[in-house]
């Protein structure tokens, strides 16, 4: 008589790889030990941290490209409601099963969802985290657009950026004054037609005074730099988006949102 060989922990992650957030399950297992980052997102997660709240009891979150879910549990430690949203099932079933293995299924939902998708959900967010989405998406001021407008409290937000941080202020020119465009400081982003860094779905990568005034133009105000390219953002009320305001019929056809 033979007898199946019990499932194993080792088995799971096996079956659910390949893996891009190397979680720490409970008993010290890592599901991407030999990730090419190192300890993906940990190392990410020790720059943030310290600019949450310990206490995230009462608050309701939200993790854009949650992956598979490790900023999600970490709030869900913290004691917020969090809702974890991905365009990718592949990484949603990762989420899934990890949510299990933590017994965080009660704090944390997971949906399969675009990012362009929040205009139609309902209500805001105490806190949301937009890390490493940015540019991997063909409507990059549109997304953000939407995601501000969730933003209730905090934001924080991460994407690879071009050298240099400089700003340069945004004077006014006569058509024909180009030049001031290609200045150093001028906000920019580079498009990437077929792939960077091997990966073809990276489309935008913005340089810091680029960022700083997409950010602003969504009605956001940049609080802090908790971490290499990670922007701690509140809204601004005193500036609020030109899409709530002039540009809102814009804003409401491409979302298809209604009012
Ligand atoms: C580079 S990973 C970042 C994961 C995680 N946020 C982090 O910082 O570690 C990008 C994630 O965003 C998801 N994603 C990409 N485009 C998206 C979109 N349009 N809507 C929702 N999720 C998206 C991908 O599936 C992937 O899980």
């Amino acid at each position: 008589m033979t007898h199946a060989k019990p499932r194993t922990l080792e088995d799971d992650i096996g079956e659910l790889s390949p893996w891009f957030h190397n979680l720490h399950l409970p008993d010290g297992t890592e599901t991407a030990p030999d990730h090419s980052l190192g300890d993906f997102p940990g190392f990410k997660w020790r720059e943030i941290a310290g600019c949450i709240p310990e206490d995230l009891t009462g608050w309701s979150a939200l993790d854009i490209g949650c992956n598979a879910g490790f900023y999600s549990f970490e709030l869900a430690r913290r004691g917020a409601r969090v809702l974890g949203i991905d365009c990718d099932s592949h990484y949603l079933d990762q989420a899934n099963w990890a949510a299990g293995q933590y017994a965080l299924q009660d704090l944390v939902e997971f949906r399969q969802m675009q990012v362009y998708d929040l205009a139609r959900v309902k209500g805001k967010f105490d806190l949301v985290l937009f890390m490493g989405v940015f540019y991997h998406l063909r409507y990059p001021m549109l997304a953000l657009d939407i995601v501000a407008q969730k933003t209730a409290g905090m934001m924080l937000f991460q994407t690879i950026t071009m050298p240099g941080r400089e700003v340069a202020g945004q004077a006014d020119f006569w058509i024909n004054e180009r030049d001031a465009l290609l200045g150093v400081g001028w906000p920019k982003m580079a498009f990437i037609e077929e792939r960077f860094a091997g990966d073809p779905t990276n489309w935008w990568i913005a340089n810091h005074a680029g960022v700083e005034a997409m950010l602003r133009s969504a009605g956001l105000k940049v609080a802090g730099y908790p971490g290499d390219e990670i922007y701690l953002c509140h809204p601004d009320p005193a500036h609020p988006s030109c899409m709530t305001t002039w540009n809102r019929s814009e804003f409401l056809s491409a979302t298809n949102a209604g009012e």
